[in-house]
């Protein structure tokens, strides 16, 4: 269903907003920060050496505060800004390279973006929404409506298809909004806060659609977020800014075990560790071979439910192929917690 998968790779990337940017990227190097940038220069330092590998078909998570740069990285991608300095490599292919034709090219069929205001037309039904990038694209209005009609189900939409946009909640539009970005077909998703304007349980219910169709499709998603749980529920790859610079990247794992600094301390404190931390995470040698069983990928939560279902104060880890890789203790568990 989807094209070959596609890596992005972002390499020494500075954006400064002002009316000299390439002036000032050599103190930003050296060591300007952004405050000392907008004080003594007027100039905005958007972003500052970003560096990032994002594997191909995975969700790599941008996660910071409100003003720390996540959509102007996640707008560099597609080019939609242009940078100050620095290379954007997508599937081996430089940005900055791409002639008009090919940009527009890249834009229109290499890349979707979901928004939080779902920027749906109010004057189309949801179908028009859905095939409203196709039809741009010149497909034949058949077969249109027949990729739109599928997705539109696969969203959980079906039989809405004939309503209009103010017909349907936040998290219907939602839905609306992906059912479009997906019938583009294209290998690279870009969400920028898609899902940071609905309620909690809805958003619970769009996270696990999302992941669920990820199973299905490896595609290559950029995922927004301002909010830690979201960013550890979904990110294969989380990628922490502040101020316009990474802090910290790594997994789930890295993050809620070895904190960059003082700053994601704070972040995680409030966190519900036993949700995203794995068994394997704890693991310790194997003891003996009378003790329950738990998963290595178990997240710690519903380890200690085994555990205390079976009056058991250490469990036997296995890998996916069910042999016996160490073993976690309920102590080490709790120190964890
Ligand atoms: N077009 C622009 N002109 C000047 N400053 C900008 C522009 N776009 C973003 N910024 C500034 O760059 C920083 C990062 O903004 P943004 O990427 O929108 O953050 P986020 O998406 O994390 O909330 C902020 O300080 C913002 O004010
Ligand atoms: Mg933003």
């Amino acid at each position: 269903m989807t094209k070959s998968q596609t890596s992005i790779e972002i390499r020494n990337l500075y954006k400064i907003f002002g009316a000299h940017p390439e002036a000032h990227v050599e103190a930003v190097r050296r060591g300007m920060s952004k405050e000392e940038l907008g004080a003594r220069h007027s100039h905005i330092l958007g972003l500052n050496d970003i560096n990032i590998s994002m594997p191909a078909g995975k969700i790599q998570v941008i996660m910071g505060l409100s003003g720390s740069g996540k959509s102007t990285l996640i707008r560099h991608i597609n080019r939609l800004i242009e940078p100050t300095w620095g290379e954007i490599v997508i599937g081996g292919q430089n940005v900055l390279e791409m002639s008009e034709t090919e940009l527009r090219d890249f834009r229109r069929t290499g890349t979707a973006m979901v928004f939080q205001k779902f920027a749906l037309l109010p004057h189309r039904t949801v179908i028009d929404n859905v095939t409203f990038g196709l039809e741009v694209r010149g497909v034949d209005a058949a077969a249109a409506r027949a990729t739109g009609l599928r997705w539109i189900e696969r969203v959980g939409l079906k039989g809405f298809e004939n309503r209009y946009p103010n017909e349907l909640s936040g998290g219907m539009q939602q839905r609306v909004g992906l059912a479009r970005a997906l019938s583009n077909d294209t290998s690279i998703l870009l969400m920028d806060e898609a899902y940071s304007a609905l309620d909690p349980l809805i958003r619970t219910d769009m996270q696990t659609m999302l992941l669920d169709l990820q199973k299905e499709l490896g595609k290559t998603i950029v995922f927004i977020t301002h909010d830690l749980d979201e960013a550890l529920r979904l990110g294969d790859q989380i990628v922490i800014l502040r101020d316009g610079s990474i802090v910290q990247q790594g997994n789930s794992q890295d993050i809620l075990l070895n904190p960059a600094d003082d700053y994601i301390q704070r972040f995680i404190k409030d966190v519900n560790r036993g949700r995203y931390i794995r068994v394997a995470s704890v693991i310790e040698p194997a003891s003996e071979s009378a003790l329950p069983q738990v998963p290595a990928e178990m997240m710690l939560e519903d380890a200690v439910k085994v555990l205390s279902d079976a009056a058991a104060s250490a469990a036997n880890v296995i890998d996916a192929a069910g042999r016996i890789i160490g073993a976690v203790t309920l102590r080490t568990i709790m120190s964890v917690l």
